[in-house]
């Protein structure tokens, strides 16, 4: 079976924050208990990012991780595409920042808000630059500092979320069947309100009474979120695999967002998928947005859960509503 784009991994990373925060945290300020995270969401702990450590920050520790893994030094990337919601700065992308960071001189580099379906748009939006022949090596990020934009004081969201940042680089491959087999990307703006910050934006730029009223924070319709992204992970899977004319079987892993437990665990039932195909990272890191799928691919490459050959869908799913999936042989 030939890839549609012949691109390969060549090199992954990940980065956390230092500070550890088990579910025993938030029982001391909100009406909650692990007993309760645990079973509603699979979460035990996350990484909160603490001073000195932002977007950007964990966006360099995957990406050095990454350069090293792929023994390149960072004047050999042409191209960043860097998926975040939740960048250092409303201006400028903190992709622009990575490369200065990073010391790869010149070259394009820009933020893709694609919440979290951002890694799946930023790979395939790399391999896009890759099969036209406008970049050749492409250093792809997932990385969000959620909690900065989470009300702590709100036990509905401040539960579920969780810092941290993964790194790819993409080359071309010489092998035509290495690539992405079959990819989908989709969008329902119908819904953009299901999960938002209302204020800090151009509609309602930030001022003391949006601070007062906490409108700088995440909103979210959970169970609407949550329907919604059990029935679109259990399609996209379908719609995925149709495309490629394969079965689940064929599949060695399927890295999902980590939103939910009880989501991924609902639409792997559906699908007939075995949970031991499936990658979950949400018990340790809670939801990281871009960085999940990131930070899954990057764990499955070093443990050894995926080798040169194997079949792996990535799908994500989140705010906007967005959603994405890159079926690619590794
Ligand atoms: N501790 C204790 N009780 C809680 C907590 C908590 N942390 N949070 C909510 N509850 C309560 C609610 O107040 C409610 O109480 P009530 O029955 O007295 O009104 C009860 O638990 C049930 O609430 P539900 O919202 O129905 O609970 P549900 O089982 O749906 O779980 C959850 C909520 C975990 C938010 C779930 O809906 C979910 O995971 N949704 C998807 C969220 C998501 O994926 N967001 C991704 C978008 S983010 C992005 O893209 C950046």
């Amino acid at each position: 079976m030939k890839a549609r784009w012949a691109v390969e991994i060549v090199g992954t990373g990940m980065a956390v924050p230092r500070r550890v925060v088990p579910n025993e945290e938030f029982t001391k300020h909100l009406d909650t208990s692990d007993e309760w995270i645990v079973q509603r969401t699979g979460i035990r702990e996350r990484r909160i990012a603490g001073p000195g450590e932002s977007t950007l920050t964990l966006s360099v520790g995957a990406s050095q991780q990454a350069l090293a893994a792929a023994g390149m030094n960072p004047r050999q990337i042409d191209l960043i595409v860097h998926a975040t919601v939740t960048p250092d700065h409303q201006l400028p992308a903190t992709a622009c920042e990575l490369q200065a960071a990073l010391g790869c001189d010149w070259i394009p580099a820009f933020d893709i808000g694609a919440a979290c379906s951002g890694f799946v748009y930023a790979l395939v939006c790399a391999a896009q630059f890759i099969v036209c022949k406008m970049a050749t090596n492409v250093l792809v990020v997932g990385s969000e500092t959620l909690t900065t934009i989470t009300d702590m004081e709100d036990r509905g969201t401040a539960v579920l979320f969780g810092d941290g940042a993964g790194a790819a680089i993409l080359r071309p491959s010489a092998d035509p069947q290495r690539g992405i087999i079959a990819a989908r990307l989709g969008a329902d703006g119908g819904r953009a309100r299901a999960v938002w910050v209302p204020a800090g934006g151009s509609a309602e730029p930030a001022s003391i009474r949006t601070v007062n009223e906490r409108l700088h924070f995440m909103k979210m319709k959970g169970r609407e979120i949550y329907k919604f992204a059990v029935t679109q992970m259990d399609t996209l899977v379908r719609e995925t695999l149709a495309e490629a004319g394969i079965g689940l079987d064929d599949v060695a892993l399927v890295i999902p967002h980590q939103s939910n437990l009880r989501i991924i665990e609902s639409a792997a039932q559906r699908l007939g998928l075995p949970m031991d195909k499936v990658s979950i990272n949400i018990d340790r890191l809670g939801n990281t947005s871009a960085a999940s799928i990131a930070m899954a691919l990057h764990e499955a490459f070093e443990g050894g859960r995926i080798r040169t050959g194997d079949l792996v869908l990535m799908v994500g799913f989140g705010a906007g509503l967005t959603w994405g999936s890159a079926l690619m042989r590794i």
